[in-house]
């Protein structure tokens, strides 16, 4: 009778990336003979590079590749065939990838990332057949990687002073990193390490400050974005430095690749530096239609980038910049501003890794509605955008040269990214996505079967406390958590991927067994509603708290209290939330006549000198509204009021940007009083001088959002 169960069952086949061909047969290799496996590496079996077969029959299993990478390939996908009994069932599989290049990326320079961590993402991704690891080790906010013969690399450029006067840093000394290739060589991984320059290279010319063009003293960077500091190529010693740094890298790395960085460098400063335009002079550059002659010039670093590693005997690849100015000869080109870069690349001959952010390959994007989920650096790709991309261009199989697209690699960097299950959290499950994109062949793709087989693997990663997104309920359009109503409300609920959705409305968290959302809820009274998705297999999302409030119209400010314009005033210093403005004098600020003006109290500088004069501001007006109404109110600043009543507060977040704090009112016919409060400062690294601070009011039944005009008497 066991026997004619174990016949009779289905097996369930749950393997990303999904095979090139896969016959299921009938019938399992019982739990107890699992460990038959027999492996043959075959050079003339006509199996392609990494690719295999796997035979899975009663007796046992039998693995046939070309390879080490193809045995190992097997056993992955062999893993994931094992059944919840032990068992594995009948199969026979042929497989081989579409793709050479399966690259992942990661940024240990914004947020570090311990030794542990980057093999935890080595483990798993390696289980998906991925086997490159891009691994940024330098930039403007720390130097990662310890240099032997620059000490102050580690002891200076891996560490900078935040805002609040704190310092964050880290390094992998060249110890951890020979163990982490060596981890990572024994799960088929290679490890394309980055020295970037000649732009993001701040933290290195901090250390070391004849790197630049003036010499001068800098800071390690602290926000986002780029310094108009970069290396200096007109110097020698630039080279040489960057010579001596390649020659330690090389020893760590059997990498044939060494990325060189070359994306968003400011040539502004090359442009009044006597070296570098002595440099220019000597080497003929003139700007034409070709590019300028700074570009030119960052072309030549690149060429000169090109010798070092020949004389290692290694290979370029750099970001799509490489491309201004003319491109090395031998280069390989990481296309990440879209595709042109790449398909201009191919067209000439040169190889290339697609690793386009505006086509699903950037996984520090929004997975979903920025009013719900945790801050990102914005965009927004949903695992389904991940999975539809093809990394060949039509443009490229049509002119014959889709062979020079490498392969294909997602990005995860890390400015918004404040904690390991943060990262966790932006890399899957979209990473399997990725997998798939890279490994299987076009024609196999099936978005309504991965989604499916996603779940099996969201279920390995909570096996190994792993985090990963589910996706918030969200309402269509802009998702309010503070809802207003004086009659009745109703709330509409979606996911960015089909999920059931369940609710309670008692206070209590919600559970797989909450009631199911079938149809918009109705409400005539003030309700906490906690809301989660819940996947297929009974795991419930992060809870989203939505206050649905009942109340009466907020009355009109009586007309004694009425004032034309805008009446605004400061207080200087380091503030980081509106509790710090307690008790602070306050200096007027004449002719302020939008709320918006409360960001242009001081110049923006990116590169924050240490003149920069922070400061907070508050401006107040009357507005009106011309129908009793709910009214919803958003804004990027600090603090919002409406008639007294505290309604925004963003101070208090990690980062402000993206405010989740939207908010409903009903508002009488008539004047109303606002206040906006803007504290100039640093948080999580975004420099918030680059913030909108107007009140955007979204006015009853109307479709855009208007931004909040004072009255004039
Ligand atoms: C990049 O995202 N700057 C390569
Ligand atoms: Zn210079």
């Amino acid at each position: 009778m066991k026997l004619l169960l174990t016949l009779l069952a289905t097996a369930v086949i749950n393997i990303i990336p999904e095979p090139a061909q896969i016959q299921v047969h009938n019938g399992f290799l019982k739990k107890s003979r699992t460990d038959r496996v027999q492996c043959t590496i075959d050079h003339d079996a006509g199996i392609a590079p990494e690719g295999y077969t796997l035979s899975v029959t009663r007796k046992g299993v039998k693995i046939v590749a070309s390879d080490n990478a193809g045995i190992f390939y097997a056993k992955q996908t062999l893993a994931q065939l094992v059944q919840p009994d032990g068992s594995i069932p009948c199969v026979e599989i042929k497989d081989w990838p579409r793709f050479a290049y399966r690259g992942f990326h990661v940024d240990p320079c914004r947020h570090f990332m311990p030794v542990e961590e980057v093999k935890k993402h080595i483990d798993i991704l390696a289980s998906y057949k991925i086997n490159r690891m891009h691994w940024h080790l330098t930039e403007d906010q720390g130097w990662r990687i310890e240099i032997k013969k620059y000490p102050k690399l580690t002891e200076v450029a891996a560490w900078r002073t935040e805002f609040d006067g704190s310092v964050y840093g880290g390094y992998y000394t060249q110890e951890e990193i020979k163990d982490v290739v060596a981890y990572a060589a024994e799960r088929f991984i290679t490890i394309v390490p980055e020295i970037e320059m000649p732009g993001h290279a701040i933290s290195a010319i901090r250390a070391y400050p004849w790197l630049s063009c003036t010499g001068e003293e800098v800071k390690t960077f602290y926000t986002w974005g780029t310094p108009d500091i970069s290396l200096c190529p007109g110097k020698e010693s630039t080279f040489e430095f960057l010579d001596d740094v390649i020659a330690e890298v090389v020893q760590l790395f059997p990498s044939e690749y060494i990325h060189i960085g070359g994306d968003e460098c400011r040539k502004n400063r090359w442009e009044h530096c006597p070296l570098c335009q002595a440099r220019i002079k000597e080497l003929g550059l003139v700007s034409d239609e070709k590019g300028t002659a700074e570009e030119k010039l960052q072309s030549y670093a690149v060429g000169r980038m090109e010798g070092i590693l020949a004389k290692y005997g290694r290979k370029l690849i750099g970001w799509d910049e490489i491309l201004e100015g003319g491109l090395t000869p031998g280069a390989t080109v990481m296309s990440w501003r879209g595709e042109k870069g790449g398909i201009k690349a191919a067209e000439d001959g040169h190889d290339v890794i697609m690793t386009p952010g505006t086509d699903g390959m950037y996984f520090d994007h929004f997975q979903g509605d920025p009013k719900v989920e945790p801050h990102t650096i914005g965009h927004y790709t949903t695992l389904e955008k991940v999975y539809a991309y093809d990394p060949v261009p039509e443009v490229l199989k049509k002119i014959g040269k889709a062979h020079h697209v490498q392969g294909v690699q997602a990005n995860t960097w890390s400015e918004y990214i404040y904690s390991d299950s943060q990262r966790d959290y932006m890399m899957y499950p979209r990473a399997f996505a990725l997998a798939e994109i890279a490994w299987t062949q076009p024609a196999r793709k099936n978005w309504e079967s991965f989604r499916k087989r996603v779940d099996a693997a969201c279920q390995k990663l909570d096996e190994r406390g792993v985090t990963y997104h589910i996706p918030i309920p969200e309402q269509p359009g802009n998702s309010c958590d503070n809802l207003a109503f004086t009659d009745k409300a109703t709330l509409e609920l979606k996911t960015t991927r089909p999920e059931k959705i369940v609710y309670t409305t008692d206070g209590s968290e919600p559970t797989a067994e909450s009631a199911e959302y079938q149809k918009p809820l109705s409400f005539t009274e003030s309700t906490v509603v906690k809301t989660a998705s819940v996947t297929a297999y009974g795991k419930v999302g992060p809870v989203r708290t939505i206050h649905i409030n009942r109340m009466a119209p907020l009355p009109v400010v009586p007309e004694n209290e009425w004032f034309s314009g805008i009446k605004a005033r400061r207080t200087d210093g380091k503030f980081l939330s509106i509790d710090d403005l307690q008790g602070r004098e306050w200096r007027e600020v004449d002719g302020m006549s939008r709320l918006r003006d409360l960001v242009t109290l001081e110049p923006y500088d990116r590169n924050l000198p240490d003149s920069t004069r922070f400061y907070a501001a508050e401006a107040e007006c009357c507005f009106i509204v011309k129908q009793t109404g709910v009214y919803r109110f958003s804004s990027d600043s600090d603090a919002v009021y409406i008639d007294g009543k505290l309604i925004i507060d963003n101070s208090h977040e990690q980062v402000k940007r993206y405010s989740r704090y939207d908010h409903e009112l009903v508002l009488e016919a008539g004047v109303h009083k606002a206040k906006a409060v803007f504290i100039f400062n640093v948080k999580g690294g975004w420099n918030n001088l680059r913030n909108k601070t107007d009140i955007m009011m979204l006015r009853p039944g109307d479709p855009e959002w208007h931004s909040l005009k004072a009255i004039e008497l």
